[in-house]
């Protein structure tokens, strides 16, 4: 066994304590009340990052959540490798669907369970953790590395990328690296060669000035929830095909080769996937095989819709107001803004006469995919071989890291998105957890991708 090896075998346990109390600190970005949490769960980071040895180690403050910055750039004439991660997590509801309290660390059959336990503490944990790995045998690190990892994920990034855009100097590096994706199994390592993009929407229908009586004004008055269900079943249709006009313009054909790879699934993650949701079919645009549709195709989905009365019993009004969450997954080449102006002009088409519609864009992210051929593809590619033993595959990913495309756009460098969740760790969904043997995997796994890359 090398020296790395055994650090890492001897130290298992202290580095699951040392993840273990990150998650417990509930730092859920999108709800104020939480702020001095996720300012709570930066300085964990901080203090990590200090204990390894990092040079330099900043909590800098911003408009929303703050960023954690951390340098290590002793390695003269070796590349360097800026790593990126999120200590905040989604909320937790419904909070009566967890087996146990979603921020107590819980270990059962090998898994982590915890909000936050793979979304991102424990992936970006587990890079810590190899960089400390690293540093405490050879005293210090192949590459020069800078670390940035912020607190506002899932909750749109805002501040990460005013950062990015205003301070990109500081942050110059050869390859940028994310761990926060997936593999499709444990025994199936795979790099993610491409994510989609993303606006989340709000949309707001206005009916009468206040709740109606359904009786005495049932027949004249606009029902702003029955407008908003108008609009939703205009813009998507049962093929799941969606009616923007204008959405799909700009769509590039992808390539052959991973058209042959959708159209075939070797591997046969549609069936896997069906299985893993327990529904009875895949619905969607049949004339898409089912890995297109969750990777490269534009989709648009309904996330909450809130009016009038839902209470127990019966109440018999018209409500004054409706409102919906409405999101879009973008494929690289559709540009968020863009997508945004059509998006509202589809609904204010939409809409039944009599009320009035608001389109609220939340927030926006480009998709990216990335290029194959670089060094630190190589490095990653070859690690991954060296702990799985297997040649991992190739998969874009469906979900959307807005900072990656930002990093490929304002730093000009690859970015190797090599994560450790399994398509079951229930992100953003009560239950999450994080297993515990691609924790320990990945670890070994990351130090690899280091080593190799210098
Ligand atoms: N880690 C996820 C993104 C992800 C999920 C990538 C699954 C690959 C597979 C990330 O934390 C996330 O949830 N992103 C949000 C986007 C954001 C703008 C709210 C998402 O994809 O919904
Ligand atoms: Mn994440
Ligand atoms: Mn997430």
């Amino acid at each position: 066994m090398t020296q790395l090896e055994t650090y890492i075998t001897e130290h298992e346990e202290r580095f699951l304590d040392d993840l273990k109390g990150w998650l417990r600190i509930p730092s859920i970005s999108t709800l104020p009340e939480h702020a001095g949490d996720v300012r709570a769960a930066a300085e964990y980071a901080a203090r990590d990052l200090q204990r390894i040895g990092f040079d330099k180690v900043e909590v800098i403050a911003t408009q929303g959540h703050p960023l954690v910055y951390g340098e290590w750039l002793n390695a003269p004439g070796k590349p360097t490798v800026l790593i990126y991660g999120h200590y905040d997590v989604q909320p937790v509801d419904p909070v009566e669907l967890w087996d146990t309290p979603p921020f107590e660390p819980t270990i059962r059959n090998g898994n982590i369970y915890c909000r936050g336990a793979c979304d991102d503490k424990g992936q970006t944990m587990l890079v810590f953790k190899a960089l400390e790995s690293l540093m405490a045998v050879d005293g210090k690190l192949p590459v020069n590395v800078k670390v940035l990892i912020e607190g506002e994920e899932e909750a749109g990034g805002e501040s990460i990328e005013h950062y990015v855009r205003t301070t990109p100097e500081p942050l110059g590096c050869d390859a940028a690296f994310i761990c926060d994706t997936h593999m499709p199994g444990p025994e199936t390592p795979a790099l993610i060669t491409g994510l989609r993009g993303i606006i989340y929407t709000e949309v707001e229908v206005q009916g009468a000035r206040r709740d109606l009586h359904s009786g005495t004004y049932g027949g004249i008055a606009p029902n702003p929830l029955h407008a908003l269900a108008i609009i939703i079943s205009k813009l998507k249709d049962e093929q799941g095909h969606i009616h923007i006009p204008g959405l799909y313009d700009k769509l590039r054909p992808a390539a052959q080769v991973e058209r042959d790879f959708w159209e075939k699934d070797p591997l046969n993650f549609a069936e896997a996937l069906r299985e893993e949701m327990g529904v009875s079919q895949l619905v969607g645009e049949v004339e898409h095989p089912p890995l297109e549709r969750i990777s490269a195709r534009p989709t648009l989905e309904v996330h909450g819709i809130a009016g009038g009365f839902i209470g127990e019993g019966a109440k018999t009004v018209i409500p004054a107001v409706a409102k919906a969450k409405i999101s879009l997954r973008l494929p690289p080449d559709l540009i968020s803004k863009e997508i945004f102006r059509l998006f509202e002009k589809a609904v204010h088409n939409a809409a039944p006469e009599g009320v009035n519609v608001t389109v609220r864009n939340l927030h926006g992210g480009e998709g990216l995919v990335v290029d194959l051929d670089n060094p630190a593809m190589v490095a990653a590619t070859q690690a991954l071989k060296e702990t799985y033993g297997k040649e991992p595959i190739y998969l874009r990913e469906g979900g959307s890291i807005p900072v990656a495309a930002l990093f490929n756009e304002i730093l000009h460098v690859p970015v190797v998105l090599m994560g450790f969740g399994l398509p079951d760790d229930n992100l953003h969904a009560p239950n999450e957890k994080y297993s515990l043997a691609q924790f320990y995997r990945g670890i070994r796994t990351v130090a690899r991708f280091l080593q190799n890359l210098a």
